[in-house]
């Protein structure tokens, strides 16, 4: 379906939970997040009937996010029935990896098709620092495991952090010539995290540490595209912030409880919780009739209007 811009709506970002096994500094407060009641999340066959009225409208392409999606108890379940919805033509995953060495197999045969690893360093030290709890080599053994499971393709996510990780760019970017993975730099949204706003560097750093990038002939919907010379896979930049893509955006989000959100930076939310899929359908459609033209003003001195973390939307 269309939006009153013309803007061809036709990938759902869902989100399965708001639970994550890891507190990434930028994305959610230490304490991690409040576990909502049951009865206020979507049910299994809600998700279900919420990707069927979606793909009724032209939604042909599903990821699923989180929080973290494979802390989600029924997660193959709901991958499999997504994927077997009409009309859905692609069903992605955006993860951290830690459980991708128990589950990488099975999401393959559920239908999943393509991966993208959220990796914000290489340092051991610097990745238990980022993500409060976690273990680096847990990431990049599910990193591995992604590789060897036969996906499309894997993608690494990586948020640039101004003196954190800035002097990591080649050694992520890098990555690309030692296996055949795109290595995405993604700008940092402000989203209410505890990270300030020293922390932001726009995605031209990248282009200005690795004067040896080729750019591509095509960028992606919201990626600008490079190559490093002689790698397996590209290098993309991501910048919300410094280069905005508002009138190219094809998307909307489902967050865990059920809320529609046409635009990630902006508070205006459609419930669909209860309803039938008549129901979700007229508020998807309502929801794409009254996408914003753009995010409005978005920087550290104008943060985002979402009216919540990242950990509760879905990455
Ligand atoms: N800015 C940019 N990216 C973010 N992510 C989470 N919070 C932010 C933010 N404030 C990214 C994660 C992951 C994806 C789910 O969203 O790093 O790659
Ligand atoms: Fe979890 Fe992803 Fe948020 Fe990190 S960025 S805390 S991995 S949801």
């Amino acid at each position: 379906m269309r939006d009153p811009l013309g803007r061809n709506i036709t990938y759902l970002r869902l989100s399965v939970t708001e639970l994550c096994n890891l507190r990434c500094r930028y994305c959610m407060p230490a304490e991690g997040v409040e576990k909502r009641r049951h009865e206020d999340m979507l049910t299994e066959e809600e998700t279900v009937l919420a990707v069927k009225a979606a793909a009724s409208l032209g939604i042909e392409k599903v990821r699923l996010t989180g929080g973290e999606p494979l802390v989600k108890k029924n997660i193959l379940s709901i991958a499999e029935k997504v994927a077997a919805v009409p009309g859905i033509r692609e069903l992605c995953l955006t993860t951290n990896g830690i459980r991708l060495p128990q589950l990488a197999k099975s999401l393959r045969a559920a239908g999943v098709r393509r991966v993208n690893v959220s990796l914000d360093t290489l340092d051991p030290a610097k990745y238990a620092h980022i993500t409060r709890i976690g273990d680096l080599s847990d990431a990049l053994r599910g990193l591995e495991a992604a590789l060897s499971a036969g996906f499309e393709k894997v993608k690494i996510n990586a948020v640039l952090l101004g003196g954190f990780n800035d002097d990591e760019i080649p050694a992520l970017a890098g990555l690309t010539r030692r296996w055949p993975v795109d290595v995405r730099f993604i700008e940092l949204m402000p989203m209410g995290g505890d990270l300030t706003q020293g922390a932001f560097v726009p995605g031209d750093v990248v282009l200005e540490t690795l004067p040896e990038l080729e750019k591509l002939p095509e960028d992606g919907p919201v990626a600008r595209l490079y190559t490093l010379p002689g790698a397996l896979g590209q290098v993309g930049i991501i910048s919300p912030l410094s280069c905005q893509f508002c009138d190219r955006c094809d998307r909307i989000r489902l967050t865990a409880d059920g809320r529609i959100k046409p635009c990630l930076h902006q508070r205006a939310e459609y419930p669909l919780k209860g309803l039938d899929e008549a129901g979700m359908r007229r508020q998807f459609e309502a929801a794409i009739l009254h996408k914003p033209p753009w995010h409005g003003e978005l920087s550290y001195a104008a943060p985002s209007q979402a009216g919540r973390t990242m950990d509760r939307i879905g990455g």
